[in-house]
């Protein structure tokens, strides 16, 4: 049991192996939060309610709602009545007015998890996860919120979400809706959150929290390249093995907001959900919203152990696919190959020597239907372009596999090009505001796939190609960010439900997909790493990570993106030299390491590269298929960060027995006159003996984990080294 409910004292306690989280009701049955951090024996906290302090302007009512609720640790905080921190509710009813206040009906406690109607949501059995659901009402609005927290003891994971049913008679506007809120009394927090840009994703970043409200979100339509729908509040010091850390990560691929906001009484409250920017949804007598998920995970032991309790939850609870622990096909990608220009023969010559080379797969990547020879038509017409692909698809594909390699695919289902026969026939299906002429972004217009005739068309279009020939793999993309949001099918009060309704129905895309092609391997992108989220990772069990190639480069992305989630899932690939992106040459030994810490796979014209860089491939696939069971499964320790100043980075990968551990180390810049580097494993069995595979050196683990393990001899600038400790006795 991981959930109590104290029908004396009004308390609910949830528990997972390492964490408790409180809820008290009020005396007047609001739901406040008590307390969330390491786990608890007995059910208590409650008086961290503080019902009994006087209020700040001295009162003889310190019920008095202006007082009291501006400081009441709130459970999920309603605007309008007197809260004047975030709200994560605001309820405007047929009048105009905004204002909710919400008491406690009932609750349920159940063991397993439900799912959440047309969203990605965790999912566990009945053992793993437990799940409370509390019914608050607002009798003056007719409207229920039911807030779902779901215990997964295991993982160290609570995950929350947020539906609402209007039980009156008037309908009702959500002016906003948020998935989670914590508030909490201020420990000095800092907050750790993802930034980027394109080819720059999910740089780490830390600062104070200062008093008022800081905030990452997004607005253009997706998860987005700049920021990332993950926040933790940590304590000062907290590092990779200390201190506290509270993280909050949305299931969700759209706008987001995720918010701390330090307050007048040095409470911070931290808030997660759909921006309310151009937000709106109309809810009619008798109709339901359900808000995304978000995963809250607290950890006493620093981002380290904040980092695996993610890596295993998303591993075990949200990826769906049935390659999540497979080891993926190889492939060789002809994007950065040959861009738009290139033919069957073009592909074959490649797919030839990739099979010499032990590669598994070739994919076709954009260009290869309508008249597409740049970024500037054809999207829509997803008919292959016979000029390039000669004999047709089916052919193309039954050759390829003929060679010994499967067959992958490149689309963007979701644009239009204005230069289409589509665009031509349905100008229509592009989002667009009436009268105004919409923004164009890489030449694309975006398609109304609100509307069931447009997704209809734009998921047959990929549908009949999957069917047409056995292709593994689809490479998922979308290259822009939503602008001109309008619909021909939404009525005036429901234009601004669009951004969430476009979200829904990529899902309920991705969904299909999923279902028609079981087997599929799928990978989503969006111009690199702008759709990287838990989302996403619910349809696909690996994401583009990043549109730079570049080593060293992704050292800082892969660092970021790793922080939240699995190496599993993140696609990474070996190009080639000097980088497209930043115009650096590395070694290919190095591009191929970085790499590894991903799903692995090539991304250059392997018919012009160097006899020498072409030799190393055998021996990187040998180490993709020797290693990739541990990286998938593995616990990640971050040992060492360049991005934090140090000349080198290593991150490593322990097997959960404690049985092998793969280290990775990369030199970034070399330096004169420098001693061997000492880095501390971690994962190791303290008492066991570690042969450092190719080499005849013995460590007992006690000592790579206090003393140190000594990396000699790296000279140069982007080196890198693998290190392979296995477990001897
Ligand atoms: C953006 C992706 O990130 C690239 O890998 C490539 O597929 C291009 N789009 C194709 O247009």
């Amino acid at each position: 049991m991981s959930i109590y409910f104290d029908e004396e004292k009004k308390l609910f306690k949830l528990d997972t192996d390492h964490t408790s989280y409180v809820i008290g009701l009020s005396e007047e049955g609001y739901l406040g939060h008590a307390y969330y951090g390491k786990r608890l024996k007995d059910l208590g906290g409650k008086y961290l309610l503080r019902m009994e302090e006087t209020p700040y302007t001295p009162m003889t009512n310190k019920r008095e709602k202006s007082g009291f609720l501006d400081c009441f640790p709130m459970e999920y905080s309603t605007g309008g009545i007197g809260d004047y921190r975030e709200s994560c509710l605001n309820v405007r009813n047929e009048q105009g007015c905004v204002g909710a206040e919400f008491f406690y009906s009932s609750h349920e406690i159940r063991k397993g998890k439900p799912k959440l109607e047309g969203l990605p949501a965790s999912f566990g059995t009945e053992e793993e996860v437990e799940t409370l659901r509390i019914i608050c009402k607002d009798a003056i609005l007719g409207l229920e919120v039911e807030l779902m927290y779901s215990v997964f003891a295991e993982t160290d994971v609570i995950t929350r979400s947020v539906r609402l049913q209007n039980t009156g008679t008037e309908t009702l506007y959500l002016d906003k809706v948020y998935s989670a809120c914590l508030d909490m009394d201020n420990r000095d927090f800092e907050m750790v959150s993802l930034f980027g840009s394109w080819g720059r994703e999910r740089h780490m970043q830390r600062g104070s929290v200062r008093y008022g409200k800081q905030m990452v979100s997004s607005i253009c339509g997706k998860s987005s390249h700049q920021e990332h729908p993950f926040m933790a509040l940590v304590t000062p010091d907290a590092n990779q093995e200390h201190g506290e850390v509270y993280a909050m990560n949305f299931v969700y691929s759209g706008n987001f907001i995720a918010q701390a906001e330090l307050s007048q009484f040095d409470q911070v409250r931290m808030v997660m959900g759909i921006h309310s920017e151009q937000f709106c949804w109309k809810l009619i007598p008798g109709a339901s919203f359900q808000a995304p998920e978000a995963v809250l995970v607290y950890s006493a032991e620093g981002l380290g152990k904040m980092t695996r309790s993610f890596h295993d939850f998303y591993r075990k609870h949200l990826i769906r696919s049935p390659y999540k622990y497979k080891k993926r096909p190889v492939l060789i990608n002809n994007w950065e190959a040959t861009y738009f220009d290139f033919n069957t023969e073009k592909l074959l010559d490649i797919a030839r020597e990739a099979k010499r080379c032990g590669i598994e797969m070739l994919v076709m990547d954009d260009g290869w239907f309508g008249k597409r020879n740049g970024d500037d038509s054809s999207l829509g017409d997803w008919t292959v372009n016979e000029e390039k692909i000669t004999g047709g698809l089916p052919e193309l594909v039954r050759k390829v596999n003929e060679i010994g390699l499967e067959f992958g695919i490149w689309f963007e289902p979701e644009m239009i090009s204005p230069d289409s026969q589509l665009y031509r026939e349905h100008p229509d299906w592009a989002l667009q505001i009436q009268g105004r002429e919409a923004t164009q972004i890489r030449t694309q217009y975006v398609l109304d796939i609100t509307r069931k005739e447009v997704r209809d068309y734009a998921y047959e279009c990929v549908a009949k190609i999957l069917r047409s020939a056995p292709i593994s793999y689809v490479k998922w993309d979308m290259n822009r960010q939503l602008t001109d949001m309008g619909s021909y099918s939404l009525a005036s009060d429901q234009q601004q439900e669009l951004f969430h309704r476009y979200v829904l129905a990529l899902y309920e895309m991705q969904e299909r997909l999923t279902q028609e092609f079981p087997n599929l391997l799928l990978e989503n992108c969006s111009g690199g790493g702008a759709r990287f989220d838990p989302g996403m990772l619910y349809y696909s069990p690996q994401i583009w990570c990043t549109d730079d190639t570049d080593a060293i480069e992704r050292l800082r992305i892969q660092e970021g993106t790793a922080l939240v989630y699995p190496l599993s899932v993140m696609g990474a690939h070996v190009s080639d030299c000097p980088n497209h992106a930043v115009g650096r040459t590395t070694p290919f030994m190095t591009r191929g390491h970085v790499a590894l810490a991903g799903t692995f796979g090539y991304e250059l014209d392997i018919t012009k590269i160097s006899e020498e860089e072409r030799e190393q491939i055998p021996e990187q696939v040998e180490l993709y298929r020797k290693y990739h069971h541990l990286i998938q499964t593995g616990d990640y320790y971050r040992i060492a960060s360049w991005s934090d100043r140090k000349p080198y980075d290593c991150w490593e990968v322990a097997a959960k027995d404690a049985s092998e551990i793969l280290v990775t180390y990369v030199q970034v810049l070399g330096r004169t006159n420098t001693h061997s580097r000492n880095i501390r494993l971690k994962g190791l069995d303290p008492l066991a003996q570690y042969r450092l595979e190719d080499t005849d050196e013995i460590y007992i683990g006690e000592e790579l984990l206090n003393c140190g393990f000594l990396v000699r001899d790296v000279f140069g600038d982007f080196q890198s080294r693998l290190f392979h400790f296995i477990k001897c006795n």
